[in-house]
């Protein structure tokens, strides 16, 4: 979604938002920037506003510590598209040894 927007959402893992306070991060989750693409979240969920902000504090201030296996485990949460289902589909018919559809000889683009 950062596409195209401006201003541009902050890389959270720099200065900027790091030397944020937990309180300062807290609000601007809760109530998002004006004039910006960055949208409120807060509100009344199922256990009233607030909890999910702060673990989301929580989380901001781990980014910078994010190891390769927990970045990992985040990209399988991501909605998937045609082109990643296509490839999945593909790795499991491998594994199941069915053979791989060859594309036509000249079909690749240039
Ligand atoms: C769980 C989701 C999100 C969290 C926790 C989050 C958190 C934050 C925080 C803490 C800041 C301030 C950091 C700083 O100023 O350095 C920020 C700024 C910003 N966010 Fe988000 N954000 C989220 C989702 C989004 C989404 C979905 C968009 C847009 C589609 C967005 C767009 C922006 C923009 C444009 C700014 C910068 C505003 C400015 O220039 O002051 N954010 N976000």
């Amino acid at each position: 979604m950062a596409h195209g927007l401006y201003p541009k959402p902050p890389d959270l893992r720099g200065q900027r938002t790091q030397k944020l306070s937990d309180g300062e991060l807290f609000w601007i989750i809760e109530n998002g920037v004006r004039f910006t693409g960055m949208p409120a979240f807060g509100g009344t969920g199922e256990h009233g506003s607030g909890d999910d902000s702060w673990k989301l504090v929580r989380f901001i201030r781990h980014l910078p510590q994010l190891t390769m296996e927990e970045r990992m485990e985040m990209d399988r949460y991501n909605p998937k598209g045609p082109d990643d289902r296509k490839e999945e589909q593909e790795e499991n018919d491998f594994l199941q040894g069915q053979p791989v559809q060859q594309k036509p000889p000249g079909a690749h683009h240039h």
